[in-house]
């Protein structure tokens, strides 16, 4: 291993090595042991949503495969995994009737992680909302807003005793933009922007609502929300970019930051939207920015402006297989950013990580060398935001292993671990190798990367 500069980055002996994954993109089984439709399995199943016509049907098959997935994490030494519950497995029309088979899975899902000294960090929701709720006006509708907090409930009430760390919403953004506006993601809405807007406050009412719920069963409990922040950073340092970036950043990307960690919506986002506020009702912002005990982070990349607008792609940078530009020292900005900005409680990279097009060699491994290169950049940054005074407990890579990326189906692969779509065998790729030898590294007070 490298020495040197990077001896310096030691990790504080606590810190959560980890890695992430969401229900529909890894679990298949999309109709098995009660489970109930979701708007993705519909939306995967409509012709020409998604490339190549892929669904997440089986997806890794993480449902009957999980114990080696699991051995598979105990190999790479993962501290804890974050993963997201299917809330049509549990409840099938999203209220309502409960499906114990479901709770059963996740049961015995938490309990094969305990056993291997793995802790569990859990998602309430991750996307795959409820075909049946869908059709009583979905989140656009706001009496369906506390069955958010009533399936939060059941969750805790069952798996409250073995789960210290809950997170409401995984990107509540990409939710009402990428499903409602663009409708590139389910139920592959193209609404007026008044109507995504109106979402995506419906959506925080429904994170607060869920807090209060979790907190009344069990106020011992850790509870978070996991939004996606990419800096917003001027193409140069004349003042008419570096204008632009801030407006960007001030009128976009503060639309959750705000409201939750200073109860009200920015000034220029006010202004910005204009007739697209949402309506706000009396107590919602009480409901939303009720204090958190975690901030979970995803961050992949930068959004550069000049005084056009935003700029891509930038010169001599390298990009993923996603289009994502690589960044590495403006995800140490971001999050410099947001702790000046904000009263934050700890944070947790709950994502970073990077699609490259990888290739089984014939010694049969997957020599992916450049994204071994993009997380070792990242975790760098993100040690030294540690050291400018960042409060960041645990860092986990986006993905544990190749899954179904949304609408570009499985052609983007960002796992540690390969799948093999026809077989479903998992390959250890080089970066899943390294990242292991970096936990090792780290379980006491050596040196680290
Ligand atoms: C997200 C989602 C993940 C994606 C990942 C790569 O953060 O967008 O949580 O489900 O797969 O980010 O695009």
């Amino acid at each position: 291993m490298k020495r040197g500069f990077l001896d310096k980055l030691r990790f504080p002996p606590k810190f959560i090595w980890g890695a992430a994954t969401a229900a529909y993109q890894i679990e298949g089984a999309w109709n098995e042991d009660g489970k109930g439709e979701s708007i993705w399995d519909r939306f995967s199943h409509t012709p020409d949503k998604i490339v190549n016509g892929d669904t997440g049907d089986v997806a890794c098959d993480h449902y009957h495969r999980y114990p080696e997935d699991i051995a598979l994490m105990r190999q790479i030494g993962l501290k804890a995994y974050r993963f997201s519950v299917s809330w049509t497995r549990i409840l099938p029309a999203g209220f309502g009737r409960v499906n114990t088979a479901g709770l059963d899975f996740y049961d015995r899902f938490v309990d094969s992680l305990l056993a291997a000294n793995i802790e569990p960090f859990v998602t309430l929701h991750h996307w795959d909302y409820p075909q049946a709720l869908y059709e009583k006006g979905g989140w656009m509708n706001r009496d369906n807003l506390p069955y958010f907090a009533d399936y939060a409930a059941v969750m805790v009430k069952r798996l409250g005793d073995r789960i210290q760390c809950w997170t409401t919403f995984n990107e509540p953004g990409v939710i009402s933009e990428m499903g409602y506006g663009l409708g590139e993601h389910a139920p592959g809405i193209k609404d007026d922007w008044k109507k995504v807007r109106q979402i995506t406050h419906n959506l925080m009412v429904a994170h607060g609502l869920a807090v209060q719920a979790i907190r009344a069963i069990n106020p011992s409990l850790d509870v978070g929300i996991v939004l996606s922040q990419w800096n917003a950073e001027p193409a140069s340092d004349d003042p008419a970019d570096i204008a632009a970036a801030e407006l960007a950043w001030d009128s976009q990307d503060t639309a959750f930051l705000h409201p939750i960690f200073r109860g009200h919506y920015h000034p220029s986002m006010i202004d910005a939207l204009g007739d697209d506020l949402p309506e706000i009702k009396s107590g919602d912002m009480a409901l939303i920015s009720q204090k958190l005990d975690f901030l979970g982070m995803n961050c992949y990349s930068r959004n550069v402006f000049n005084a056009q607008g935003k700029v891509s792609p930038i010169q001599g940078s390298e990009y993923t297989d996603m289009g994502w530009e690589v960044c590495a020292p403006a995800f140490r900005r971001m999050l410099n950013c947001i702790n000046n900005d904000y009263d934050l409680p700890p944070i947790y990279i709950t994502e970073n990580g990077a699609a490259f097009p990888d290739l089984v060699t014939a010694d049969g491994k997957i020599h992916d060398e450049r994204r071994l290169d993009y997380l070792r950049q990242h975790i760098i940054q993100m040690r030294l935001a540690m050291q400018d005074g960042v409060d960041i407990r645990g860092y986990f890579v986006w993905s544990l292993t190749d899954n179904f990326e949304w609408a570009l189906g499985n052609t983007k692969r960002f796992g540690l671990i390969r799948v093999d779509y026809d077989t479903l065998k998992r390959t250890l790729k080089d970066s899943g190798e390294w990242y292991a030898r970096v936990i090792a590294a780290n379980q006491g007070e050596r040196e680290c990367i």
